[in-house]
């Protein structure tokens, strides 16, 4: 059973995960009208693993018998000057729900919920592979440069990520693998 305090956490998270989609899904909708239609796939299928997220929070509440709750949130940026400044603004974003799973993590230890811990884990994994990801990307910018050319071969470069990591999107169970 959770405490209330891991519960009102758990539902924060959940919040941070669908702001997370719609961030991404907006992101998207941005590198689509600036015809960066790489981008914009591989946007739009991180927005679908944001909901991912989302949904194996409501499923760890919903298994411990807690009440999982989707509260309202603020719409998400939608104007960026440049590429490069919308990659660095998901790249901070990600190192923020770093330290929001941390923080979690941190709560579950000191109540010695050692489930929450437990499940936890796939979260902290996975945010280490989102910031490699995402830090991957905004080096390729840096080093392409988006003058001439650059934009067309950094948006093709991120077209061959969203099939990659395309396939990864698909897993509900909250149980490790
Ligand atoms: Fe759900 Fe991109 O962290």
């Amino acid at each position: 059973m959770l405490s209330k305090a891991m519960t009102d956490r758990l539902n924060e998270q959940i919040n941070l995960e669908m702001f997370s989609s719609h961030l991404y899904l907006q992101m998207s909708s941005w590198c689509a009208y600036k015809a960066l239609d790489g981008c914009a796939t591989f946007l739009s299928q991180h927005a679908d693993e944001e909901m991912m997220h989302m949904r194996r929070l409501i499923s760890y509440l919903q298994e411990t018998g807690a009440f999982a709750i989707i509260s309202g949130m603020e719409a998400p940026p939608k104007e960026f000057n440049s590429l490069q400044e919308l990659f660095e603004k998901i790249y901070s974003h990600e190192q923020f729900i770093t330290s929001k799973i941390n923080e979690l993590v941190h709560l579950a230890t000191t109540e010695s919920d050692y489930s929450t811990v437990q499940f936890l884990q796939w979260y902290v994994a996975e945010q280490h592979q989102e910031e490699f990801l995402f830090k991957g990307i905004l080096d390729k910018i840096r080093l392409i440069g988006t003058e001439g050319q650059g934009l067309f071969f950094i948006d093709r470069e991120v077209a061959n990520l969203a099939v990659t990591t395309g396939k990864e999107t698909t897993s509900m169970s909250t149980t490790p693998a």
